[in-house]
């Protein structure tokens, strides 16, 4: 009879066959580079990048929208190029989504200009009547708090300098209030007086939403 009839032996032994196939197929290639594509064209967030991702969160607004084309015709049709792994390496933590009550935005960054998101945010309804997406005009009357930025930069690996973490900043600081920003007027509507000069977290929300598929946009351009 073998085996069969010993079940103590039995167990033992169908539990090492099960933790050996566990190992190999489970724990091997979360080792394997292979199994971790790195791109050099995927950049990790700037400083006002995160914090426009961390206000997506705080917001909620993965509840309604996926970051994740799959590939099937319908969905490149719609949104473009199927979402690709790597593209996600600087996500902690992945903001995929499950329900699409509105439009996956994976492939948004660089759809619109910037006045476009502007006065979306402000007021989706006033764009499409029928928008069940909430306003979100008074993003606009909190300054942006930039004071942990370098800590959170640092603390997700993003390999950037306290110094460079403060010129970016500063950089998108002096795009968003420059005369000559081509979004200025519609950013001066929906932005209260008294933080025209700042940057408030509307401003970080719209640069985010620039950076979604960015980079490989760019990677196809230079294929
Ligand atoms: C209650 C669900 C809901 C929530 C929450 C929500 N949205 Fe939306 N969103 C929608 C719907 C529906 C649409 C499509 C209609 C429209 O454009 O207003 C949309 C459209 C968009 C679009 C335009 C996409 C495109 O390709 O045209 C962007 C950008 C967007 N939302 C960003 C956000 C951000 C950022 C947040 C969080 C601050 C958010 N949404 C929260 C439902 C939602």
């Amino acid at each position: 009879m073998g085996i069969y009839s010993k079940p103590v032996v039995f167990a033992v032994v169908s539990a090492l066959v099960i933790l050996i196939g566990t190992v190999v197929t489970v724990f091997v290639p979360m080792f394997l580079p292979s199994t971790q594509p790195v791109s050099a064209f995927v950049k990790p967030y700037t400083a006002i990048e995160q914090e426009g991702r961390d206000i997506y969160m705080r917001e909620g607004c993965n509840n309604c929208h996926t970051q994740t084309v799959r590939p099937l015709r319908t969905e490149v049709l719609r949104f473009g190029e199927y979402s690709k792994a790597e593209e996600f390496a600087w996500d902690r933590p992945f903001l995929w989504g499950s329900r699409r009550t509105g439009p996956d935005l994976n492939r948004v960054g660089g759809k619109y200009p910037d006045s476009w998101h502007y006065k979306h945010m402000q007021s989706p309804q006033s764009m499409f009547a029928l928008s069940n997406m909430p306003p979100y005009g008074w993003l606009a009357a909190n300054r942006l708090d930039t004071s942990i930025s370098f800590k959170k930069t640092s603390t997700l690996g993003y390999g950037y300098t306290e110094e460079q973490v403060k010129q970016q900043i500063a950089e998108y600081k002096a795009k968003v209030t420059a005369p000559e920003y081509d979004s200025r007027e519609t950013r001066d509507l929906v932005t209260p007086a008294g933080l025209r000069g700042e940057l408030t977290e509307m401003d970080a929300i719209v640069a985010y939403m620039q950076k979604l598929g960015r980079d490989v946009k760019s990677m196809e351009a230079r294929q």
